[in-house]
């Protein structure tokens, strides 16, 4: 509930333009990693836990997944917010684990072209319906009302996504097949001579 509470927030920050985007300079490259590394870690944490209390609360014992990187070696200066764009990541993450059955391989992907930076994350999950695949950026769309209740959620994760990723004058879209997988793609402009580093002239 106060996870919805907290979204809705956002939404409406987002709406109303009182929501500041507070841009830096991020080396998404370093960013990214940081962020799966953020994702192996729960994984060992959750493994050393086993059996103890800390799981126990959990209902289950959380799922299994193994990240696959496929990362340029380039360092890729943008500029982002953060912390939005940090939730932007983990929603994605957290739902290529939750619509995944337990040990799934998500792949996560970077690369530039000459304008852009890619971002894509790819899972082997269960996959968006072609009638469902432009409405899930809507608020509150879930796919399977009867599935879904069960993982959790409201349905707010990949609006916010695209309000933010939009802020960022990027594109977020996705591309799947039901029963086969999703990959989920966000574009941003990139100028590959802006290094964000008006600072060296000094
Ligand atoms: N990787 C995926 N594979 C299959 N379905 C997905 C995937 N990502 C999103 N979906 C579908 O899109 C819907 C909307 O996703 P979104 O992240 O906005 O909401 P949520 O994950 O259900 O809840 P919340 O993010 O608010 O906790 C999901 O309910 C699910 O039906
Ligand atoms: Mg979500």
């Amino acid at each position: 509930m106060i996870r919805m509470i907290n979204d809705l927030l956002s939404l409406s920050r987002l709406d109303s333009g009182t929501s500041k985007i507070d841009l830096e300079y991020l080396n998404l490259n370093e960013f990214f990693n940081y962020i799966l590394d953020r994702f192996d870690m729960m994984l060992k944490t959750d493994n050393e836990h086993t059996g103890e209390a800390s799981s126990a609360n959990q209902s289950e014992k959380r799922k299994q997944y193994t990240i696959k990187r496929e990362i340029t070696r380039r360092d890729l200066w943008v500029e982002v917010d953060p912390d939005k764009f940090m939730q932007v990541i983990d929603n994605i993450l957290n739902n290529a684990i939750k619509y995944s059955p337990d040990g799934g391989v998500i792949t996560a992907r970077l690369l530039e072209t000459h304008n852009h930076v890619i971002l894509s994350i790819s899972d082997q999950g269960l996959g968006i319906p072609r009638k469902d695949l432009n409405k899930i950026f809507d608020r509150f769309y879930r796919v399977d009302k009867a599935r879904s209740r069960k993982q959790g959620g409201t349905g707010l994760g990949l609006a916010i996504s695209k309000e933010v990723v939009e802020a960022l004058n990027g594109r977020i879209w996705v591309d799947s097949q039901e029963g086969r997988g999703s990959t989920f793609y966000i574009s941003l402009p990139y100028d590959p001579l802006d290094d964000g580093g008006e600072w060296d002239e000094a």
